[in-house]
């Protein structure tokens, strides 16, 4: 039996609303020319659909949330790819939420799992909705097991980036060369907390600024953290956000050495 690791990321209050041209929201698809100029094209749900959508359910989501019976009208996310020419090596989207999350999906995944993009989502009726539940939605469509990013289920997607995964990590991950515990933190900072906590221009603005907060130069400084994380990121984390589950002691530490490492490096 699959196990998932399920719980929502976009589930703040929402403070941003979709701008909105009439009734229809808009959404932005960003690329940059040859030259690395860049620039968005602005795409509504029913120019989204008019490439072909679907209506499908996803089983994966519906466990995730605890529901039953949602339906989505739905997108490939391959075909909306294919209507760029994508000339920089481009091999990632960027989604950037209106929560400030910023959820990052390497094209090979999209192609391997066959992600889907929802433009539309009909809950079962009498089924709570909250308020962060909106389109846009990263979809695993059934049949597929769920990729690792997809355990954030992101949504409230306002815009997709086109970006090269080099240049999306290569400040960081730059930094964190400096030695074999940052490194491996960087690898666990970037499948696990990047997406909220930004680094380097990097990253979604979701969380608190860990730099800022957190000098971790001495060891009362580093349980300070510690704590903190489980505190807030535990199992009864009211918006969901248990990030607990998916790190280990030892994993927390290699981010400290990161983080410490970009102090010094960045
Ligand atoms: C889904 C978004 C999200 C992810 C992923 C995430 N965080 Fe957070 N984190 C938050 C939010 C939101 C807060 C609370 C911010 C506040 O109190 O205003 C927070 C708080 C924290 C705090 C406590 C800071 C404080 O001000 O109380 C620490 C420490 C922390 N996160 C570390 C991490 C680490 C380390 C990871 C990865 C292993 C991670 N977070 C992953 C969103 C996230």
């Amino acid at each position: 039996m699959a196990i998932f690791f399920l719980f929502c990321v976009s589930c703040a209050p929402k403070k941003e609303k979709v701008t909105g041209i009439g009734s229809q929201n808009v959404y932005r698809i960003t690329l940059s020319d040859p030259f690395g100029r860049v620039s968005s094209e602005f795409w509504t749900a029913q120019k989204l659909t008019a490439l072909g959508a679907r209506k499908m359910p996803s089983s994966f989501f519906d466990r995730a949330m605890k529901y039953s019976g949602t339906q989505f009208e739905a997108v490939s996310l391959l075909r909306i790819i294919s209507q760029f020419k994508l000339k920089n090596g481009e091999d990632a989207v960027l989604l950037n939420c209106f929560d400030d999350y910023q959820g990052f999906l390497p094209i090979s995944e999209i192609l391997k799992y066959d992600l889907y993009l929802a433009t539309r989502i009909e809950l079962e009726s009498g089924s709570d909705k909250p308020g962060w539940l909106n389109p846009l939605i990263i979809l695993v469509p059934d049949g597929k097991s769920p990729p690792f990013g997809e355990r954030f289920l992101t949504a409230n997607i306002r815009e997709l980036k086109f970006v090269r995964s080099s240049d999306y990590y290569g400040p960081i991950r730059q930094i964190a060369n400096t030695s074999k515990d940052a490194e491996r933190g960087f690898e666990v900072y970037k499948r696990n907390c990047l997406f909220c906590h930004s680094q380097q221009g990097r990253g979604g603005d979701k969380g608190t600024r860990l730099n800022n907060k957190y000098p971790l130069s001495s060891d009362a400084e580093k349980k300070k953290f510690l704590d903190d994380f489980k505190s807030f990121h535990g199992k009864d984390n009211a918006d969901k956000q248990d990030v607990e589950q998916f790190v280990s002691d030892d994993e927390l530490n290699s981010v400290m050495e990161f983080l410490l490492a970009l102090k010094k490096g960045g």
